[in-house]
């Protein structure tokens, strides 16, 4: 247990936003909700000491999310975002239902974001194993008439990113082989299924040809934020310099070391809330 907290309140709009990842990943949803949300203070929860998810099966990952969620809403934050597509493929049920706040996901506003954006109806999805096995994708497009998901897991991404490795001979190869089928399908559209990815675009743009729209699942899940906390008068409308702050599982330094490397120095103080 993470010395966790049950399962929170309503809290008003001077209250944080929670945002949730399995490490790294979700600093891309951070930043957007700081160029989206300026006004907004912000607790993210990297669980690195237990990251990748996306290699873990989908109960294992359900288990370690709803322990960082529980943990997150009990800090009083008004609203979770599961900023990792992992974690949302395999919580996406239960979220909504458990916590009294409102609670945005990765996968909904991304697969709905993909359906306005593609013109031929065939969509690439790319992401971790985790999220491929889960069927999330596809489950939020089962409504949706004349739209084809042609989902390729890609591995190797995430240990790409975490190295800093965002371009270069192994990273073209290895995104050759993920992409080059996806090319070959047709798609017009590819989802951006991991929150690692959009450090990535520039070489998965350039391998899948720039006539594909990128939907990043980390911009789409901003914006949701934003309407979301319009919704239920939950925005924090006066200007002011927000407070950031940053916790981990595992350790502070590795995650302030990564975190702004990637992020180009957005991550600075860095707590650690369970030693491993
Ligand atoms: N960022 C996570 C996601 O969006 C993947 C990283 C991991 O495997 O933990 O799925």
């Amino acid at each position: 247990m993470l010395g966790a907290i049950g399962s929170g309140v309503v809290n008003g709009s001077e209250a944080p936003i929670g945002v949730f990842d399995s490490g790294f990943g979700g600093l891309t949803v951070a930043r957007a909700l700081r160029d989206q949300l300026p006004n907004e203070d912000m607790v993210y929860l990297g669980d690195t000491a237990r990251s990748p998810y996306g290699t873990k099966s989908i109960g294992e990952v359900r288990e370690y999310a709803l322990e960082c969620l529980d943990y997150l809403a009990g800090t009083g934050v008004k609203a979770l975002v599961i900023a990792c597509n992992s974690a949302s493929s395999a919580v996406l049920r239960d979220a909504r239902e458990r916590y009294d706040m409102p609670v945005v996901d990765v996968i909904l506003p991304a697969a709905r974001r993909a359906v306005r954006a593609t013109r031929t109806g065939r969509i690439g999805l790319i992401c971790t194993t985790a999220t491929a096995t889960s069927g999330s994708y596809d489950d939020a497009l089962v409504a949706v008439r004349d739209v084809e998901l042609i989902t390729q897991p890609c591995p190797l991404f995430v240990e790409y990113v975490e190295a800093g490795i965002t371009s270069g001979p192994e990273l073209m190869q290895a995104a050759r082989d993920y992409l080059l089928p996806l090319r070959e399908a047709e798609i017009d559209t590819l989802i951006l299924g991991c929150t690692h990815y959009p450090l990535l675009a520039g070489v998965i743009s350039y391998v899948v040809g720039d006539e594909v729209t990128l939907v990043s699942s980390a911009e789409e899940c901003a914006r949701e934020v934003f309407a979301n906390l319009a919704d239920s008068g939950l925005l924090h409308d006066e200007p002011r310099t927000p407070r950031l702050q940053f916790l981990t599982t595992g350790s502070p330094e590795l995650f302030a070391g990564v975190g702004s490397r990637l992020m180009g120095g957005f991550v600075d103080r860095v707590e650690q809330i369970y030693p491993m």
